[in-house]
């Protein structure tokens, strides 16, 4: 499976592929003698919001690498499977801390290019357009990226991985870069487009209350390893100061946190 193969739009990108589910049995990857993910085992239901979450090189951005095809694993299995159980590569996006939007563009112009090559016009207009109204930035289609603020950048990199309507969508520290109200805004965005689109999404994050605000499921690494496997079993979306989030952010702390008393 190649990075390109994995990373190129479904011929009729209309043709909505749907959330695929995601099973990783055993994953190790080493870079020379650095042991960076220890036997990952983790299935992964379509259209699941799973939070991954652990200290800095524990290994969550070589996890969603892999996840995208753009690395290979030492040893283990990954796979993909569509709702019908059909093994299938999905359209997989991902998106990261940094928009990477190409300043010689338009906003819209940097949106189409998450469509690829040889789309007709009419429909890259059509699709644009509508993922610009759903990221909520349909009359910056014409804009220079250069004029955008730090979180409206970052919306257009969510909508440039979007117009595809992606199975799978990899989000690593998207917001880490945003001051605390965007990232507050930008978590109720995600949210919002998450249950209207039923992607699956794994979101790599440093943020407890971000996970837990967000996932139905927060998986702890440590060292390359899953301590800690939280389900969030709350309706979404979700109100921020809640209790019962307030107490699994307890709980994800302390295993994150633990492990680094014990070094
Ligand atoms: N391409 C690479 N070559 C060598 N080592 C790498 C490479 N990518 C990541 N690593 C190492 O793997 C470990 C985990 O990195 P990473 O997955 O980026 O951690 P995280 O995203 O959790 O901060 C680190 O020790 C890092 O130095
Ligand atoms: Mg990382």
């Amino acid at each position: 499976m190649t990075a390109v193969a994995y990373l190129a739009p479904s011929e009729d990108i209309r043709q909505e592929t749907g959330a695929a589910a995601i099973r990783i049995k055993g994953l190790e990857k080493s870079f020379g003698n650095n042991r960076v993910l220890r036997g990952i085992d983790l299935d992964i239901p379509a259209g699941q919001f799973v939070a991954i979450i652990g200290k800095s090189g524990c290994g969550k951005s070589t996890l969603l690498r892999i996840l995208m095809g753009l690395d290979e694993p030492t040893a283990g299995h990954l796979r993909f499977a569509a709702a019908n159980e059909s093994e299938a590569a999905p359209n997989a996006r991902i998106v990261f801390q940094e928009p990477r939007l190409l300043p010689w563009l338009s906003v819209a112009d940097n949106v189409a290019v998450g469509l690829g090559e040889g789309v007709p016009q009419q429909v890259v207009r059509s699709e644009t357009a509508a993922v610009l109204s759903e990221v909520q930035l349909a009359e910056k289609a014409g804009e220079w990226p250069s004029r955008l603020s730090g979180g409206q950048r970052q919306r257009v990199a969510l909508a440039r991985a979007l117009v595809s309507k992606p199975g799978v969508l990899a989000l690593d520290e998207p917001l880490g870069a945003l001051d605390a109200l965007t990232r507050i805004s930008m978590q109720e965005l995600l949210n919002r487009v998450w249950r209207e689109l039923g992607f699956t999404a794994v979101l790599v994050t440093h943020d407890v209350s971000e996970a837990v605000h967000l996932a139905d499921r927060v998986v702890v690494l440590d060292e390359g390893r899953i301590v800690l496997d939280l389900a969030v079993p709350y309706p979404h979306p979700r109100r921020h100061g809640n209790p019962a989030l307030a107490e699994l952010e307890g709980q994800l702390l302390a295993a994150i946190l633990g492990d680094a008393r014990a070094n």
